[in-house]
């Protein structure tokens, strides 16, 4: 059975202010007792991720962005670095969210760039990939998923320790529907094989992959039972504490069996 330490992460995305963000990191206490055998990082507003640090000082929960610049500094209005992350007490990143590939045009290219930069600040990187249902449908889920893999990962060569790949397939995420356990395990262990190719295989059995659309309080012990899930991104059901305290138990349960 393989060692890796399940990871949940919570991806808050545009929602909530700053009132509703720092009661829902106050109301972690369940969440932080189970980490040991779980690794868990919210992922806040940018806004609000230094309040956040502040609330959750002491405590396991990790807290990240949900995105950094490709540039380390400079002309880039709008933009936050990734050494801005780690400076409000980040230590974590998404990168590549498909809401950031296709909904603002982010190709492999300059995710390559923010996976370089989030990796050199010290930056835990949740690196996303996954394909669109009309890729699904034409037959094309598994070489999307290479080609995201391939590109992004493109002259990096990270520590197995020092990443996280999320699986998220576009038509999941935010509709409530959730890929079958079989899909989301065969679509793991392409993104297994494909770290293989790049880097080895001990690589790619050390490095936690996890899968996100539409994980929920009910569907999370399925998915996380079969043996490549390694944990879950979480959306809509990282806002309730308590949906978001079962979803990290079920992660804790499977990080207790594998020791
Ligand atoms: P969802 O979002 O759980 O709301 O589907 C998942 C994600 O986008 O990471």
């Amino acid at each position: 059975m393989a060692q890796r330490t399940p990871f949940v992460g919570g991806n808050w995305k545009m929602n909530l202010d700053l009132a509703r963000s720092t009661a829902l990191a106050s109301e972690s206490g369940g969440v932080a007792a189970a980490c040991g055998t779980v690794d868990v990082a919210i992922f806040p507003p940018f806004p609000y991720l230094a309040k956040v640090v502040e609330v959750l000082r002491g405590s396991p929960i990790r807290v990240g962005g949900q995105d950094c610049s490709s540039e380390k500094s400079g002309a880039f209005t709008g933009q936050v670095s990734a050494g801005m992350l780690v400076d409000v007490g980040c230590s974590a990143v998404l990168i590549g969210h498909s809401e950031r590939r296709h909904g603002l045009g982010e190709t492999d290219a300059v995710l390559a760039h923010k996976l370089g930069r989030a990796l050199e600040a010290g930056l835990l990187p949740i690196v996303c990939v996954g394909e669109t249902l009309e890729e699904r449908e034409s037959g094309r889920a598994h070489d999307v998923i290479r080609t995201q893999l391939r590109g992004t990962l493109a002259g990096q060569s990270p520590s197995p320790g020092s990443l996280v790949i999320a699986y998220e397939p576009v038509w999941a995420i935010g509709t409530g529907r959730t890929a079958t356990p079989d899909d989301a395990e065969e679509a793991h262990r392409t993104v297994r094989q494909t770290l293989a190719d790049l880097y080895d295989v001990r690589f790619s059995e050390s490095v936690r992959v996890i899968y996100g659309g539409s994980v929920n309080a009910k569907s999370a012990a399925e998915l996380f039972a079969r043996e490549e899930i390694d944990g879950g991104l979480v959306g809509g059901a990282s806002l309730l504490a308590e949906d978001f305290a079962v979803i990290v138990a079920a992660a804790s349960a499977k990080g207790k069996a594998r020791r």
